[in-house]
């Protein structure tokens, strides 16, 4: 299954984070595409994430046969602030040139000539957008019409600062990536603006972020109904609302575990028990 933005293209059905694998990053995303993911994302940024290791993942897979046009490679533009000493760009250029020098580092990372998806890893304001944000923003629409990348979009945004950047930016985002709380109704409020705007709205730690959910006897019971288990019926929820959603397992056992969620379907009151739980 795929999911499709308002720019026609179309992104596949689960993510495979690579967020604190370290050294294991290499390894694990070769596991991750050989139990059938076929989208990664990553960052440029070494305090998380080992972005070359990803690369080298990624040509040893070509040698093994699985071409770059098969996988949907998504990484970030991490600010200055969210970098320690490593940073893969010139901190005191301007953020224009900050923002074309770190997608300049991530394709020669990741040993490809365009990305599907870069984001924002988040808006440098807390509140509303600043004229960082503005600039950020412009780099990456000039690097989106340069064709570097299919796609461009923000993480860890909030919904008023979503509903500005729609209305104001000439190039929308196309996904939107933000950790996943059943307190807020899996973050409603952005996925609606998601759905409005013809975005991708990407959820991560659904898993993390909601031991309760997990716990819950409700969803235990929805588990034994459909024969999985509740990670499962919270993977296959995101997707049933319309989220893509992000794993970042170490194990190929759950690897094979997530990506067979798709296999299920939940009923329509399954979903509202699920999406209201934590209300
Ligand atoms: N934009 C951002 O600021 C941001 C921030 C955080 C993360 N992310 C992205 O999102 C990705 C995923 O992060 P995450 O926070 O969702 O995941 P995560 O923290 O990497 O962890 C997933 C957890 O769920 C467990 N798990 C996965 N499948 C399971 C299953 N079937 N049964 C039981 N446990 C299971 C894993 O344990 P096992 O390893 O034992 O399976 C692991 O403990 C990251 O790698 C990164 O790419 C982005």
């Amino acid at each position: 299954m795929t999911m499709t933005t308002y720019n026609q293209i179309s992104v596949p059905s689960f993510l495979y984070g690579t967020a604190w694998k370290k050294d294991a990053t290499a390894r694990l995303v070769q596991l991750a595409i050989e139990s059938g993911f076929s989208a990664i994302d990553t960052a440029n940024q070494l305090i998380h994430y080992q972005e070359a290791l990803v690369g080298e993942a990624l040509q040893s897979l070509a040698h093994r046969g699985v071409p770059r046009e098969a996988l949907f490679l998504q990484t970030k533009f991490t600010s200055a602030d969210g970098q320690d000493h490593r940073t893969p760009y010139d901190p005191r250029a301007d953020l224009t040139t900050q923002v074309k020098q770190s997608l300049d580092s991530s394709l020669q990372h990741l040993r490809t000539d365009y990305l599907d998806s870069y984001v924002l890893h988040a808006p440098f304001s807390r509140r509303g957008l600043g004229a960082a944000d503005w600039e950020v923003w412009a780099a990456m629409e000039d690097l989106y019409k340069s064709a570097k990348t299919k796609m461009i979009g923000v993480s860890n945004i909030t919904a008023a600062q979503l509903a500005l950047l729609c209305e104001e930016a000439q190039v929308k985002p196309m996904m939107v990536q933000n950790r996943c709380f059943a307190v807020t109704a899996w973050d409603r409020q952005v996925r609606e603006l998601c759905q409005e705007h013809g975005s991708i709205y990407q959820g991560f730690s659904l898993l993390t972020a909601n031991p309760d959910v997990l716990a819950a006897s409700q969803v235990r019971a929805i588990a034994a109904r459909q024969g999985a288990t509740p990670a499962q019926v919270v993977f296959r929820f995101a997707m049933q609302v319309g989220m893509l959603p992000l794993t970042g397992t170490s194990s190929q056992e759950h690897m094979i575990e997530d990506l067979a969620a798709e296999r299920i379907t939940l009923s329509a009151d399954e979903v509202e028990l699920i999406e209201t739980i934590a209300l």
